[in-house]
């Protein structure tokens, strides 16, 4: 499957990394809210997207550039503890970003993932169908899904020889981590393909060997699961901070 449009940049550090990442936010939430009448993101969750989280808050190049009420902030996928966790990617998307602006209650699409996780998926199926009138077969077109990618290869919650690999009708599932011991909630690849723009930030030396097998290496998205998103009808950037590019050789 190919994508429309694949982009690899390399970044000196991870400040310049994040500068990039905010203009591209904010270029992307202009250009459909102007299109669309709104901007509807995925956020990611981990550590590599909190300073662009809190630069497109209080950057002064970027909070005045974003048409911020016109925002649906949805998550790629999520801790099943209750929002206030300290490993919850809702609360560290809040502390970063959400909470110092002034977005609209119900633009902030969370997953409820202190449910019963089956329910915690179920729910947040109903949501994304709801908001983006899908009819059975569909999937949501996201203006932007942000997403990271771990030193395994996993991307949102889809790790390594899960079924959830393979799934190809639920847009959320709610999946076992087996190396975590713990139950995650995800967006699936249809739902994690079908976006306008998938942003990868990658940072970290510990990443490198499982990037040059996600980018360059055989298509092996089972035991790479980074490389089961390709979206057909989107564009695919990465966004890299040297250290994890270091094994690439283009
Ligand atoms: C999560 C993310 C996960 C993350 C990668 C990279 O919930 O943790 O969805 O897929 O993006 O593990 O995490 P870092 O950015 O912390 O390296």
């Amino acid at each position: 499957m190919g994508v429309a449009a694949r982009t690899i940049e390399v970044f000196e550090d991870i400040d310049l990394l994040t500068r990039r990442a905010a203009e591209l936010f904010a270029d992307c939430s202009n250009e459909a809210v102007a299109k669309r009448g709104r901007f509807a993101v995925a956020l990611s969750g981990g550590r590599t997207p909190r300073g662009l989280y809190s630069l497109l808050a209080e950057g002064a190049d970027y909070r005045d550039r974003i048409p911020w009420r016109a925002i649906h902030f949805f998550f790629g996928d999520e801790r099943c503890v209750p929002p206030d966790h300290p490993d919850s990617n809702f609360r560290m998307a809040k502390e970063a970003m959400l909470s110092k602006l002034d977005i609209p209650e119900e633009n902030i699409h969370r997953i409820r993932a202190e449910l019963p996780a089956a329910r915690a998926a179920e729910e947040y199926e109903e949501e994304l169908r709801r908001f983006f009138s899908l009819a059975e077969g569909q999937a949501p077109n996201f203006d932007l899904v942000l997403l990271g990618m771990g030193a395994d290869g996993h991307t949102a919650s889809l790790f390594p020889g899960t079924d959830a690999l393979q799934e190809r009708r639920r847009l959320v599932l709610a999946v076992w981590a087996a190396k975590l011991g713990a139950f995650r909630i995800t967006l699936t690849p249809p739902a994690l393909n079908a976006p306008e723009l998938v942003l990868f930030l990658v940072a970290g030396a510990d990443k490198a060997v499982a990037l040059e097998a996600v980018l360059e290496g055989r298509p092996e998205p089972d035991r790479y699961p980074a490389q089961a998103i390709q979206p057909p009808h989107g564009s695919l950037i990465w966004l890299i901070e040297r250290a994890a590019a270091s094994r690439l050789r283009r």
